[in-house]
């Protein structure tokens, strides 16, 4: 009847994880990514990447940025969903600068509704997203290139209804023939 070397093995084990616990497991004999490193190409841990050397994926970005997608139906509606969380706080549902943050107190952009928001790019929209614009952050970091787009085309689309809405009542009432 020996219960005893199971139980010391149990303890032992216990005893040996608690030493290893206390080790600090963050200063282990390695180099971080930029500490100095004698004896390396630079003296440094990180290593220069080759000449010509293309982050993943860039490539496929700037192709997508200098070539907009077709404008299809489906685009247009991710455009009003991505309008609605990214642009409306502060631009408005329809465009008109009305937006909460807005009303709260953050300066009021322009009216997309202006002769001069009218007959800029496309272009300029994208690059305003991308890049920001005075007082207003770029979303280049946060918003997709695609989806950049289909929020220009919705954009596009604002404008031109509102167009229509407001030439649609400038129309004279058909007159009866002869009357
Ligand atoms: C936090 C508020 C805010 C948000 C969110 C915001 N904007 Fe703006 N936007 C502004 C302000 C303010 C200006 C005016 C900036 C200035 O003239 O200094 C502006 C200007 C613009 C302009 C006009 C640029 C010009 O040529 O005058 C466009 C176009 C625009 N924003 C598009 C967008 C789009 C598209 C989004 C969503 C991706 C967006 N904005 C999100 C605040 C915002």
């Amino acid at each position: 009847m020996s219960r005893g070397p199971p139980l010391m093995l149990v303890l032992t084990c216990a005893l040996a994880g608690i030493l290893v616990g206390c080790d600090d497991m963050s200063d282990q004999p390695k180099y971080e990514t930029y500490e100095d490193a004698p004896g390396f190409p630079q003296a440094q841990a990180a290593r220069q990447p080759p000449a010509g050397t293309v982050a993943r994926g860039a490539l496929e970005r700037e192709r997508a940025k200098r070539h907009p997608p077709e404008v299809t139906q489906a685009l247009l509606s991710r455009g009003q969903e991505r309008y609605e969380i990214f642009c409306a706080p502060c631009h408005g549902l329809a465009g008109d600068a009305d937006g909460m943050i807005v009303q709260r107190g953050f300066p009021a952009p322009p009216s997309y509704h202006t002769a001069r928001l009218r007959s800029v790019s496309d272009r300029h929209i994208f690059n305003v997203i991308s890049d920001g614009y005075g007082v207003m952050f770029p979303y280049g970091n946060r918003i997709a290139v695609r989806d950049r787009w289909s929020i220009v085309a919705y954009v596009r689309a604002l404008q031109r209804a509102r167009q229509m809405s407001a030439t649609a009542t400038v129309v004279p009432e058909a007159k009866e023939p002869g009357g």
